[in-house]
């Protein structure tokens, strides 16, 4: 495994290689980021992991600054993983004050894009020059950030880049929860209700599982039994899986997202849902 913050670098030891999978992270990896890796070694010879907290896409009341940055555990656990580790400085990634940006499309103004305004746009803008600096055959993204993944599928979609976009399960903890850096912020307390967004998901896909279409009822129910038990519920909403619009009655593929406070720590999760037609 070679360490590598330099674009020219970079460029470098990519040149001439023909099958690269690569993985953009923000560090701090878990079992969900490790997972990706490996998947990324099933499909291309050589893998590339980047580590870069990205300001851009945190807004100014945002954890940019107590983002976890562990990056010392990080290559220990990716020393077998991956062969390049990319780990550029803000400056090496925005030499200049970056004034383009990737603007992605109205869905990244609901779900998350609603409570965190230019959050996408960030996200994308560093997303694209990851991907035009790798220059990789396949990039593998989680589910866990769904609305990211669906944003980026459209981006290289409608961009042209000739790219296999490979979205990744979410690793979940043994009693449900998706694992992720966040959870780290939370007290033993509210790590044990921590699952409860899970659950709350679980509920709705059993619901409509069992026939219920009523996804508003749905929602506001799932609302409501977190925000007794103590969560600040920014949505809880049922969407088209391909199109994170909300369902019609027809839709068949469904996936229902949340996003909740507990204390200060912000929580995502969501679960796709198929609706059998007999
Ligand atoms: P980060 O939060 O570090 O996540 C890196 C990748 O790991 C993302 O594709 C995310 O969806 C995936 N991931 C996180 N938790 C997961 C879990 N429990 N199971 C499976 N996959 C999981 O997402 C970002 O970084 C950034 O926005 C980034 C794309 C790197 C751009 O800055």
């Amino acid at each position: 495994m070679r360490q590598i913050s330099n674009i020219s670098e970079l460029r470098k030891h990519l040149a001439g290689e023909t099958s690269v999978a690569f993985v953009p992270t923000m560090g701090n990896l878990h079992e969900g980021h490790l997972d990706l890796v490996r998947c990324a070694s099933e499909h291309g010879k050589c893998v590339v992991v980047s580590v870069f907290v990205n300001p851009l896409q945190f807004g100014p009341s945002e954890d940019f600054d107590k983002y976890p940055r562990t990056l010392a555990a990080d290559l220990a656990k990716l020393k077998e993983l991956a062969n390049i580790v990319f780990v550029p400085s803000v400056s090496e990634m925005y030499p200049q004050q970056q004034t383009v940006y990737i603007e992605p499309p109205p869905i990244s103004n609901e779900l998350c894009g609603e409570i965190r305004p230019g959050h996408f746009r960030g996200m994308a803008t560093v997303v694209l020059k990851l991907l035009n600096i790798v220059q990789p055959q396949v990039a593998i993204f989680g589910k866990k950030d769904y609305q990211q993944l669906y944003l980026i599928r459209q981006m290289v979609e409608q961009m042209n880049m000739p790219i296999q976009v490979i979205g990744g399960e979410t690793v979940r903890a043994s009693d449900g929860l998706a694992l992720s850096s966040r959870n780290q912020y939370l007290s033993s307390t509210e790590r044990n209700e921590a699952v409860f967004l899970y659950q709350v998901l679980k509920t709705i896909q059993h619901s409509i599982q069992s026939g219920e279409r009523d996804m508003a009822k749905l929602e506001s129910e799932a609302s409501s039994t977190l925000a007794k038990r103590g969560w600040l519920v920014e949505y809880v909403s049922v969407r088209n899986r391909e199109t994170l619009n909300l369902p019609d009655i027809a839709d068949t593929k469904l996936v229902a997202l949340a996003a909740a406070r507990l204390g200060s720590t912000r929580l995502i999760d969501n679960l796709e849902i198929e609706i059998m037609n007999f």
